[in-house]
């Protein structure tokens, strides 16, 4: 008997129809991958379900129960828990009180928190997960956060869980450490229904995987009858090849350069970047590439060492700084560094050269217009117009506003720092093809990723950074997964 049974459930928006007649049911104990492309509909579908947002059609039948209409109180009560794309936490609070927030724990007038911290030690200590329950959120690793989320989740009494793509800014290790958290709850009966864009994942960790194309419900298989390429070709509608770019050689021109710059190590980096180059940065989580990227877009400011821009030495004050000398980022967390989700997408696209086209502060409205219906149609974006808020974008749309912004600004220098996390495969191509179009303009990019195909397949030289200091560079031919694991594990 499945635990969850999903009939026809249908959710409009002005101008998108974002769930269609989606129809599907889970058991007890089973895995199941949600898959699709970006704006496919898997996010609108577990809010619907956790009574998050309202659907227009259909039903829900939760252990026999029918509802043509949830509320979260009552989702909750029925046992759907969710992990939500974006962080729900409190920064400022500790573990143990995000994870029983909107709880009570103690008497009527006074929180009892060393029960509060008992009890959240007992969830951690299940798993054998070391995390100091006292501890205010603010202060962990992003891994610690996406553990704090999956205890706050299953801290009540679970029958289905949701997880939308909390692997995305986990590491391989550290999604090692979730996959058995998940198994565990497998073990317990709980259905999972775990959404990822790493389809590697699924054969990993799912018993059957849904299939969403469009609001569609597509189909719904044993991960036993697929393939990697079946998968694709399911969620795409269309056959796709996974290939990167043929790059064509690099001038020796040197655009960026950085003369013995300390970032948080204790040796100086040494780094040259040329014209139209794609130097991938590569590293495990925390060596500290991100640092690096901020100090070249002046975000963070270089105390000790030099950086040129075409020969020239230059100190950049700011980050605004850095675009007005052509340097671009492209942050590796867009929610919160990327774009302002509460405006829509001309907005966000033009923010950076405002200046460029307005005229006595009065922005032409017209050319924001026009570049914003460049980008749009360039990049491919899925919406219905223009003047969409970008928070209502699926999150792989949101990650093409926040290249477009860079873009207009017309830099010479960018950025991408984990350029297609939570990307779907076909938009991954896409930016594939725009990165490797941007560098026969004769931009250069520096490319921080971690997705280790990527990293050696768009790169045309890597650098390894260990503990804040380069530990080896890696020439084209020289290419190899084993020869970056090596740099970035030696100490
Ligand atoms: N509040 C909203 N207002 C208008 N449209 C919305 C809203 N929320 C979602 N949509 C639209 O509904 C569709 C489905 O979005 P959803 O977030 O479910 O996609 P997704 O499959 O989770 O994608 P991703 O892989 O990028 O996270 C998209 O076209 C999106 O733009
Ligand atoms: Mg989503």
């Amino acid at each position: 008997m499945s635990i969850l049974k999903v009939e026809n459930l249908t959710k409009r928006y002005p101008g998108v129809v974002a769930l269609d007649q989606v129809s599907f049911e889970i058991e007890p104990g089973e895995i199941r991958g949600l898959i699709g492309e970006n704006g496919a509909g898997k996010s609108t579908i577990i809010k619907s379900i956790a009574g998050a947002i309202s659907f227009d059609e259909g039903k829900l039948i939760i252990d026999g129960r029918e509802y043509t209409s949830i509320a979260p109180t009552e989702a909750i009560k029925q046992g759907i828990s969710v992990i939500y794309q974006e962080f729900n936490l409190i920064p400022s609070m500790t573990v143990a009180e995000n994870i029983f927030l909107g709880e009570r724990i103690g008497s009527k007038f006074k929180v009892d928190f060393k029960e509060m911290n008992r009890k959240a030690r007992e969830i951690f200590d299940r798993f054998g997960v070391e995390i100091d329950t006292t501890a205010p959120v603010g202060s962990l690793s992003t891994a610690q956060m996406q553990l704090v989320e999956i205890a706050k989740a299953i801290s009540k009494d679970v029958k289905v869980l949701f997880m939308d793509e909390p692997s995305a800014s986990l590491s391989v290790s550290e999604t090692k450490v979730m996959f058995e958290i998940v198994r565990a709850l497998k073990k317990d009966g709980l259905a999972i229904v775990y959404v990822s864009h790493r389809l590697e994942e699924l054969f990993e960790i799912c018993d059957s995987v849904t299939v969403m194309r469009d609001g569609h419900t597509i189909e719904t298989r044993k991960i036993e009858d697929l393939d990697r390429h079946t998968l694709i070709k399911l969620m795409v509608g269309r056959e796709l090849n996974e290939t990167y770019p043929e790059r064509i050689p690099v001038s020796d021109e040197v655009v960026l350069e950085l003369k013995n710059v300390y970032g948080n190590g204790d040796v100086g980096i040494d780094l040259k970047l040329h014209r139209g180059e794609i130097l991938g940065l590569g590293g495990l989580v925390g060596c500290g590439r991100t640092e690096l990227a901020k100090m070249i877009y002046g975000a963070v400011p270089i105390e000790r060492g030099e950086m040129l821009l075409f020969g020239e030495p230059v100190r950049l004050s700011s980050p605004a700084d850095a675009i007005e000398k052509g340097i671009g980022l492209i942050p590796e967390d867009r929610k919160t560094e990327g774009v302002f989700i509460d405006f829509p997408i001309d907005w966000n696209v033009v923010v950076q050269c405002l200046r460029k086209i307005s005229k006595n502060s009065v922005v032409d409205t017209g050319k924001m217009d026009e570049i914003s219906k460049r980008y749009i149609g360039e990049m491919k974006i899925a919406t219905p117009s223009p003047h969409q808020l970008v928070k209502n974008l699926s999150g792989g749309n949101q990650q093409k506003v926040v290249v477009a912004k860079v873009l207009a600004t017309h830099t010479k220098v960018i950025i991408f720092d984990e350029p297609t996390r939570g990307i779907d495969v076909g938009a991954k191509q896409e930016i594939y093809r725009l990165m490797n179009d941007l560098t026969k303009q004769g931009i250069s990019i520096l490319m921080i990723s971690s997705d280790m195909e990527e990293l050696l397949g768009m790169s045309d030289r890597i650098v390894v950074l260990n503990e804040g200091a380069i530990a080896g560079e890696i020439e084209k031919a020289e290419f190899s997964q084993i020869a970056v694991m090596e740099l970035a594990s030696s100490n």
